[in-house]
């Protein structure tokens, strides 16, 4: 069934607060899954990839009682599931999940949507492997099978890409590891599982480029989740973009290895402050504001991308509004998410008569008088997609999008705060 879904023109106004940070709620319930005593998360993200991470970890023993705005998990020992885990649409579900289940001793089968079927798990796969678990995934693919040994030796890792899934699933295999833990590689993807690591009691020290966990134990928390900077970014582009916006977005996690964002808007020219910073439970967040300012084109590469990783795509919207040639590259990785995210944003801004050359790696976006698309947009199935659409509308005209069923994964109330903030 295909829902069409019309997203209209209109500035931006008021006082928002999107959604829970969808990556720290997926590592708030698996770490306080294993942690001793209770953990309370507050304002959790409650789209279907974090409820397919709660669903999992109730698999595989976790006591978790979600309330909505607040859930409160019981820690302890995991078990072997029953029956294979359904990881839906969601990659951090399933990589990290691969890493916990790999250093406790269980043995899980992972599975997942068509899309998630697509993605690569080898990745995953080889570091754990390399730590003494055995992995057999299907051609690199899902579905794939962990069995997981109890007590890894510890040493060091080197990341074969600058993944926060990849480096995420190699702590979360080692948190019984019997010596220090160190990997080495990274580039400043980003550091919530470091940072949740250590509000529950574990000595870690990291720097962007390196991590070393010690041998140590976890204790249940209560902590409150920051605003989703990536869902606060559809926001921030479209009030950018649309003379006659004033928006505030409150309490957004504004860690520096997720706010590549707000860095290229602000070479750009858009015209953002950032009010009131303060710590959040061990995350740095802020009010963001934004009103309209005429942009220019921008350069989007090598670690601003890896900061800057689920945003491409609205920065490809901005773009398409900013006067000049903007040139993203080094971001070959956005063809291996929920869809080919460089080939999807080409197609909708093409659909919009704008300019746009596809490399391997990137995209040459020229800004320029975007129109209404004469037929729906197509959302891939991917929830970033699919949101974008509503920001290229808010300054153009009624834009139509052929499913907005993907949204749910990350934001499901997405739709309500859009009409809110344009009402
Ligand atoms: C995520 C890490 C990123 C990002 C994904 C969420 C995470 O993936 O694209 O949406 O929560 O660790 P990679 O680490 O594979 O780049």
């Amino acid at each position: 069934m295909t829902v069409n879904r019309p997203f209209r023109a209109g500035a931006l106004r008021g006082t928002i607060r999107v959604a829970g940070d969808k990556s720290i709620s997926h590592r708030a319930l698996m770490i306080g899954a294993v942690a001793s005593g209770t953990t309370v998360i507050e304002q959790p993200n409650h789209g279907v990839d974090v409820l397919a991470t709660r669903d999992a970890l109730i698999a595989l023993g976790a006591q978790i009682d979600d309330r909505g705005d607040v859930m409160t998990v019981g820690g302890g020992a995991l078990h072997d599931p029953t029956g294979p885990i359904d990881a839906r649409n969601s990659g951090t579900t399933t990589r990290l999940l691969m890493g916990l289940c790999a250093g406790a001793g269980v043995t899980a089968t992972f599975d997942g949507d068509a899309s998630l079927r697509r993605r690569p798990m080898a990745r995953v796969a080889r570091p754990l492997q390399a730590l003494g678990a055995q992995v057999d995934t299907t051609d690199g693919r899902l579905p794939a099978t962990v069995h997981g040994i109890r007590s890894p030796a510890g040493g060091t890792f080197a990341l074969e890409l600058p993944s926060a899934q990849i480096k995420s699933a190699i702590l979360l295999a080692n948190l019984n590891a019997r010596e220090t833990v160190r990997i080495v590689g990274d580039r400043n993807s980003r550091d919530h599982t470091e940072r949740m690591l250590r509000r529950f009691g574990r000595r870690i020290v990291f720097d962007g480029r390196s991590v070393e966990l010690e041998p140590g134990v976890l204790v249940g928390q209560r902590l409150r989740i920051p605003a989703d900077i990536s869902a606060a970014a559809f926001f921030v582009v479209a009030a950018a973009i649309t003379p006659g916006s004033d928006l505030t977005l409150t309490e957004v996690g504004i860690n520096s290895t997720r706010t590549g964002i707000l860095e290229a808007l602000d070479s750009m020219g858009a015209s953002i402050e950032l009010r009131n910073p303060r710590d959040l439970d061990g995350e740095p967040v802020a009010d963001i504001h934004v009103g309209y300012a005429p942009l220019q084109a921008g350069e989007i590469d090598g670690d601003l991308v890896v900061r800057a990783i689920d945003e491409i795509v609205i920065l490809a919207v901005a773009a398409a509004h900013a006067v000049g040639t903007t040139r993203i590259r080094g971001a070959a990785e956005l063809r291996t998410k929920e869809s080919d995210r460089l080939a999807a944003t080409t197609e909708m801004l093409r659909a919009c008569g704008l300019l746009v050359r596809e490399y391997d790696d990137g995209l040459d976006i020229t800004g320029g008088t975007a129109r209404i698309p004469i037929e729906p947009l197509h959302a891939h199935d991917d929830h970033r997609i699919a949101m974008a659409v509503a920001a290229l509308a808010a300054p153009t005209g009624t834009h139509a999008l052929d499913d907005d069923r993907s949204i749910a994964v990350s934001f499901p109330e997405f739709t309500e705060r859009w009409a809110a903030a344009q009402s």
